[in-house]
């Protein structure tokens, strides 16, 4: 098997203000001091960004963003770009989650765009695609991702400068307490990968890494790492008290 070192990425949504997120960052930093072999990253508010960054500096967890827009600057009241999410300090941003999806518009074209302009400013973009409960009732789930996948990293340059992050996260799995049976997230992950190799190459392929999402808890993570193609988890819920997200991280 190749060589991936697990990602473990906290997603807080909209929760925490300020001064929560640094209490819990905070936190977290200590309990995770041990940490060896597995990346860690936790994606905050927007409004959190800076303050967080700062208890995270010279830290081993990874800032990121839930989502960017892809101009540079500009009359576009209430986005964010991807160079001022690099000022906070941030690394990866999250692009194209369901919940985007779902009440904000976005589409395969705006993540494309999106992912473009991230990788362009040297974000780690963490690419989310995933199936809705209707979708994999009607047997539509490969359809699907085979469309998210495919016009969401069409035209993209990636090579290990430019890396990029998959995450693939069951729409019906998300906050719902319904996690993906062990062999309906392997599958799918090890399909994700194959589809992933015949447009950038095996090499590429063999080294993404692949996050499952939804409903992902202290208590299913260690099955869920145990799979051959789950690099790792995007974390809702479970990443918003520290000693949850810890006992994650230490599947
Ligand atoms: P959840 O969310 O862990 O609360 O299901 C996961 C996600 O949406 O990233």
């Amino acid at each position: 098997m190749e060589n991936r070192i697990p990602l473990i990425a906290g997603n807080w949504k909209m929760n925490k203000t300020v001064p929560e997120s640094i209490e819990t960052v905070k936190t977290l930093v200590k309990l995770t001091a041990d940490v060896q072999g597995v990346d860690m990253l936790i994606a905050p508010p927007f409004t959190s960004l800076w303050a967080v960054g700062d208890v995270l500096k010279h830290t081993k967890i990874a800032l990121g963003a839930q989502d960017m827009f892809w101009e540079s600057h500009g009359a576009f009241t209430g986005q964010v770009s991807a160079d001022m999410l690099r000022s906070c300090g941030c690394s990866h941003v999250i692009i194209g989650h369901s919940e985007r999806r779902q009440f904000f518009g976005e589409t395969n074209q705006t993540v494309n765009k999106k992912l473009k302009a991230a990788l362009a400013a040297g974000l780690i973009p963490i690419f989310c695609i995933g199936e809705t409960e209707i979708e994999r009732e009607t047997q539509k789930t490969f359809s699907v991702l085979d469309k998210q996948l495919i016009q969401g990293v069409e035209g993209l340059i990636l090579d290990d400068h430019h890396p990029l992050v998959i995450a693939y996260e069951p729409v019906w799995a998300i906050g719902t307490g319904k996690t993906a049976l062990p062999e309906q997230a392997q599958e799918v992950h090890a399909y994700v990968r194959s589809l992933f190799a015949k447009v950038f190459g095996n090499s590429l392929a063999k080294k993404i890494r692949i996050l499952y999402g939804g409903s992902v808890k202290p208590d299913n993570i260690s099955e869920l790492m145990g799979l051959p193609d789950v690099d790792g988890a995007l974390v809702g819920g479970a990443s918003l008290e520290p000693e949850s997200f810890n006992k994650i991280i230490h599947f």
